[in-house]
């Protein structure tokens, strides 16, 4: 299994470019099981979650083919082209889901286009319970006949027909399947309550150039006229705003000094600002965003919570850029029941972090020293590289198959923005 091994202690600079957004990706591509027309997504970040879903989709009878290079430092990323119109299998294995929650994407498409999908439930992760009942309240209230046999979310219907749709909490997952379901089926369906992550509206603006008549993505509120068929298009992803926020906040605990490009400020406005309030000066262009680091930052607090507040998806690495902070600050984590697993980790270089149920309240240290941690997941892994970069000595990051699911050659850019990193096999 790969390991990260990092000398830490050196200030980030330098200039990168920002990959494709995983999140957005995922669910793009299970939009072109919508359609029996090629479907071409460029600026594809190549990263294993990708890989997973082009391996489910290959299973399902889509033909995919890469037609771009992979993403070089330039930045820009493979495109790839999905036909569904072999579509002959609706089926979403065990040992698929168990690997990627996302795949469950594939079943609001899947019984649109199809009438018929079977989908592995993804069971329990590292970071909580993680349900998809509201995935499925939606699609029964489109008149889906829909149950759980053996492990698999079993869901049937002629034709969807359109609804209003009400989910208990703000499910980003669930308002793509939601939203690509209602395209094809007959009628208005209307999901109040809907997700405003930027991805979101990604996926929308793909849609609505294949013929779907979405308003309203971006709000909490989405109506969606369906159609009869929907049509091949080409549509670049949009900026990974969490890979951008990482670097961000890695560079902000070194001390740093960098330039990320292909990137935007305008979905990542919380973080930002609270890299602002951590002392960091940002200054924004069109696509790129420049920040400078103080020589110590000041601690931050933060509360997670559905987009436009603060992302659960960048906790980890504030939590990472507390520990070397100035003074005390508070993390409150509203959306996932347990995902703290890095304090313990952290705390193995040193950090001085205390969880009181969804509330870590953690101590910044003038130092944290290098040692052997083990990441649990995605950005818990990407918080544990940040602290050993900002660590003096030698940390070597264990069971690092979870950054290589969604960060696009973390160790070659962050090699290029100066720090002494390098996987060992
Ligand atoms: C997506 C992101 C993930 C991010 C998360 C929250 C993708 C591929 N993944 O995950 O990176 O951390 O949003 O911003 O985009 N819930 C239910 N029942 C459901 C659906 C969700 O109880 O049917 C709960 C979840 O357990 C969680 C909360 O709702 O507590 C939000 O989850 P959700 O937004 O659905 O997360 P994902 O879409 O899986």
């Amino acid at each position: 299994m790969d390991k990260l091994l990092i000398a830490g202690g050196v200030p980030l600079a330098g200039e990168i470019a920002i990959s494709g957004a995983k999140n957005a990706a995922l669910p793009l591509m299970c939009a072109a099981l919508l359609t029996p027309e090629p479907v071409t997504l460029t600026n594809v970040p190549e990263l294993n979650d990708i890989a997973t879903m082009l391996k489910l989709l290959a299973q399902m009878g889509v033909k995919v083919e890469k037609v771009g290079a992979g993403g070089t430092a330039g930045g820009e990323g493979m495109a790839l082209t999905l036909d569904a119109s072999g579509l002959n299998q609706p089926l979403a294995p065990y040992e698929l889901v168990k690997k990627m929650r996302a795949s469950v994407l594939v079943l609001g498409p899947l019984v649109a286009r199809y009438g018929e999908a079977r989908v592995s439930l993804p069971g329990g992760c590292a970071i909580g319970a993680r349900p998809v009942d509201q995935h499925i309240k939606g699609l029964a209230a489109m008149g889906a006949e829909i149950g759980i046999e053996q492990g698999y979310v079993h869901a049937r219907a002629a034709k969807l027909k359109g609804a209003r749709l009400f989910t208990d909490m703000v499910t980003v997952t669930g308002t793509e399947n939601l939203m690509m379901a209602a395209c094809l089926a007959a009628g208005e369906t209307v999901i109040e309550n809907a997700a405003r992550e930027p991805e979101v509206v990604d996926l929308a603006h793909c849609l609505i150039s294949m013929g779907a008549r979405i308003s309203g993505a971006g709000t909490d509120v989405i109506r969606i006229q369906g159609v009869e068929r929907l049509h091949g298009t080409t549509h670049r992803i949009m900026p990974d705003r969490i890979e951008t926020g990482t670097y961000l906040c890695a560079a902000a605990a070194t001390g740093g000094s960098v330039r990320l490009t292909h990137t935007s400020a305008s979905y990542l406005d919380a973080v930002i600002d609270k890299l602002m309030d951590a002392g960091c000066e940002i200054a924004l262009e069109r696509e790129a965003i420049r920040l400078k680091a103080p020589k110590r930052a000041t601690a931050v607090s933060i509360r997670t919570a559905p987009y436009p507040a603060f992302p659960t998806d960048m906790q980890a690495q504030f939590m990472a850029l507390n520990c070397v902070a100035e003074g005390t600050a508070t993390i409150r984590e509203t959306i996932f029941e347990n995902r703290f697993m890095h304090a313990v980790e952290l705390a193995r270089l040193g950090a001085d972090i205390k969880i009181d149920g969804n509330m870590a309240i953690v101590t910044g240290k003038p130092r944290l020293t290098g040692a052997t941690v083990m990441a649990t997941d995605l950005r818990a892994s990407a918080s544990l590289v940040i602290a050993g970069l900002a660590a003096e000595g030698e940390t070597l990051v264990d069971r690092i198959y979870h950054l290589d699911r969604g960060y696009e050659r973390m160790e070659e850019k962050l090699a290029a923005l100066g720090a002494r990193i390098r996987r060992v096999k």
